[in-house]
């Protein structure tokens, strides 16, 4: 697994205006902040190829990425992005639901979960919600670089997902994949190609 060429395509606002060429897809799904943008670079090796921001609601639109001429990663807008003025507020459940469900290219989501604060009720619904849908995913855990710190309840990542993971179980006939990761260290970038690779030759 290796990618050589990394390059953008387009913007669109629902599934009708995405490519057409018919190349496989995945797509990062996750609260405003979790670390989408930043982790697409860090899977192609790239520093800024999709933005990032320190502040949430930076990626507003699907936005499709073409890897090695074979397939796509798509970076969403996030979702859990209360403190935007209401007008320029995303409408994140029309906008990535739509595409969810009529993506026909889509072969799998990548829900990013921050490993770097305990479980959130909106991460948890959202995930509950793919699996009672059974939309095909894979867990990303982000930000497995930070240190546990009080204020976030002083837990070590893999508690926090080890939390998670036991709060979803329910949802789930078989639990799903998951992966650790940090866009910072660049863990676990090998391992998403080979799933990824492993996805595509079914
Ligand atoms: P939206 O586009 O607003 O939905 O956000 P996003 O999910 O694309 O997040 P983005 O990649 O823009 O990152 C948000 C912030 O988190 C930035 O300040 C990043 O530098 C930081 N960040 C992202 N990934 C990591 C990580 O693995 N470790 C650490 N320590 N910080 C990270
Ligand atoms: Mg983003």
């Amino acid at each position: 697994a290796h990618v050589s060429t990394a390059e953008f395509v387009k913007s669109s606002t629902c599934s009708e205006e995405c490519p057409a060429d018919g190349l496989p897809e995945f797509a990062l799904v996750g609260r405003s902040n979790v670390g989408k943008s930043s982790l697409l670079n860090s899977i192609v090796h790239r520093k800024r190829l999709a933005l990032t921001s320190k502040k949430p609601g930076k990626t507003q639109c699907i936005n499709h990425f073409r890897i090695n001429d074979s397939w796509h990663l798509v970076d969403l807008p996030g979702y859990g992005y209360a403190s935007a003025p209401k007008e320029l507020r995303i409408n994140w459940d029309g906008f990535t639901k739509e595409y969810f469900l009529k993506r026909k290219t889509l072969v799998s989501i990548f829900l990013l979960i921050d490993a770097s604060i305990p479980p959130k009720k909106i991460d948890l619904e959202y995930a509950g919600w793919l699996g009672q849908n059974q939309i095909p995913m894979t867990l990303l855990f982000t930000k497995c670089d930070k240190r546990k710190k009080k204020k976030n309840g002083g837990k070590r990542p893999e508690e926090n997902v080890e939390d998670f993971l036991n709060l979803i179980q329910e949802s789930f006939r078989e639990a799903p994949p998951w992966i650790m990761t940090s866009s910072v260290t660049n863990l676990g970038r090998d391992e998403i190609l080979l799933h990824i690779a492993q996805l595509r030759n079914y």
